[in-house]
């Protein structure tokens, strides 16, 4: 048991603090107005590996462990969700699943760009009828011999616009239910893909999240990533992994919420003394404290056994759903803290708390991971 990061975990750290700090600070509160996705901001990650952490560097990626992966997403999640949300994507559903499952050609392609930075992808599971209920696909891949030919309407994609590449699952066989879908790699700009308006959102509002439609799309055979029948299976092994980032996220977010609420109660005064010399703001910040760091050790677990080679469905599920409650609630206490000033955008914890709600609804929600946890401990 050693609970000590190595040099080159603080180091990444650090570059993560340093970009949030520098890159993303400035103007976050104008791009979560205005919706903006930070294009530049992701341009710049990807030049410095942030967007293919975990991916060899025979691929092109900068062949981190997943603790380092956790580390730099709890950093830039502090300052900026819309931006973690893009590196949560790319790095641990689109290049990890591309990496553990896809062919050489597909990973020369497709993998080596995504890793380097050069484009981003996205993840297409979810559906108007079929979100928690991800067996339910209606898009098909109909199997054309030596292509397959999509059609159906995707929900909720993050990057839906930004991305080059989709992963997209589609069912092929209906009648063998989810063993029947596939997982195929989609380009943007193929004939018949049409990209939906950018949903205006509670939360993450930088982050470009749209409907994607496919009208009549011919998609080579050598796209399918797996075997036929795989898809079903390859989306839940890449959410495996997705959840730890996004619990990560969370992380960040809580942690980011509880270094401002610490900093204002020593600056603010009342009643003749700071506020932070009130037992009743020194026990939530306590608390605060208290759960974050659990959070975080849940992250860590997650990261070592998936660095491990070991299962690490059951503790992924279980960081994200500790994570994002945590978050929800230190965001929620740490706008109690600032009081009236937590309530304006000028004070930040206010776009955190809205912030921390979404990571209690993607990548499975805190309902869906209590089923996988429930699952797990009974089986
Ligand atoms: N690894 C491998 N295989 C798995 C698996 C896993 N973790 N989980 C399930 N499977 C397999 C099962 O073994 C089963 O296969 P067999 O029939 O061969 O045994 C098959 O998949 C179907 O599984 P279930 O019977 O367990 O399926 P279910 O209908 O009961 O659903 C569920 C299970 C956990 C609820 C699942 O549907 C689920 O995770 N839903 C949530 C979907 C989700 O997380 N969506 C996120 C979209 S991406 C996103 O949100 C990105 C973003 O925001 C940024
Ligand atoms: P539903 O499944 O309809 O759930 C509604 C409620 O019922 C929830 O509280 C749910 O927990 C509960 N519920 C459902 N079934 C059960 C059950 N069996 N037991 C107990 N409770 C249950 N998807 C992608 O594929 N790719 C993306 O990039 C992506 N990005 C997203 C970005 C944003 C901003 C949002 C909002 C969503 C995104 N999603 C993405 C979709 C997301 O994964 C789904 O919204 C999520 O899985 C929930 O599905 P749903 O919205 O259909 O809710």
């Amino acid at each position: 048991m050693d609970f000590q990061l190595t040099e080159e975990h603080l180091m990444i750290q650090k570059a993560a603090r340093d970009f949030a700090q520098t890159e993303l600070l400035p103007g976050v509160i104008e791009r979560d107005e205005h919706q903006k996705f930070p294009a530049e901001q992701i341009k710049k990650l990807g030049e410095l590996g942030f967007l293919g952490m975990m991916v060899s560097p025979k691929y092109g990626g900068a062949g981190l462990d997943t603790i380092s992966y956790v580390l730099a997403m709890e950093e830039i999640s502090k300052i900026d969700a819309s931006a973690s949300v893009v590196m949560s994507v790319n790095n641990s559903l689109v290049c990890w699943g591309l990496e553990a499952y896809g062919t050489e050609e597909q990973k020369q392609k497709y993998l080596v760009p995504l890793a380097k930075g050069e484009i981003i992808g996205a993840f297409l599971l979810s559906e108007p009828e079929a979100g928690s209920d991800a067996t339910s696909q209606r898009t098909t891949a109909e199997d054309k011999g030596d292509h397959y030919l999509l059609n159906g309407t995707k929900n909720w994609i993050t990057n839906g616009n930004s991305a080059s590449v989709y992963l997209v699952m589609a069912q092929t066989h209906p009648e063998k239910g989810s063993k029947g879908i596939n997982a195929l790699i989609v380009e943007k700009n193929s004939p018949g893909v049409t990209v939906g308006a950018k949903e205006n959102k509670l939360g993450i509002r930088g982050s470009d999240t749209h409907s994607i439609m496919f009208q009549d799309v011919v998609v080579p055979k050598e796209n399918r990533i797996g075997e036929d029948g795989f898809g079903f299976k390859f989306a839940m092994k890449t959410l495996g992994g997705g959840r730890i980032g996004i619990a990560s996220q969370a992380l960040g977010i809580a942690s980011g919420a509880y270094e401002l609420a610490v900093k204002y109660s020593k600056e603010r005064k009342a009643f003749g003394k700071e506020i932070s010399q009130h037992q009743a703001i020194q026990f939530k910040l306590a608390d605060m404290a208290t759960r974050i760091e659990a959070s975080r050790l849940l992250c860590l677990k997650a990261a070592w056994e998936k660095d491990q080679h070991l299962d690490y469905t059951l503790s992924g599920s279980m960081a994200k759903v500790f994570s994002s409650e945590t978050a929800m609630w230190v965001t929620t206490e740490a706008v109690q803290v600032h009081g009236g000033y937590g309530y304006v955008k000028e004070y930040h914890v206010e776009r955190l708390m809205r912030d921390a709600k979404i990571t209690q609804i993607y990548e499975g929600t805190s309902e869906v991971q209590r089923i996988v946890i429930s699952r797990s401990i009974l089986a």
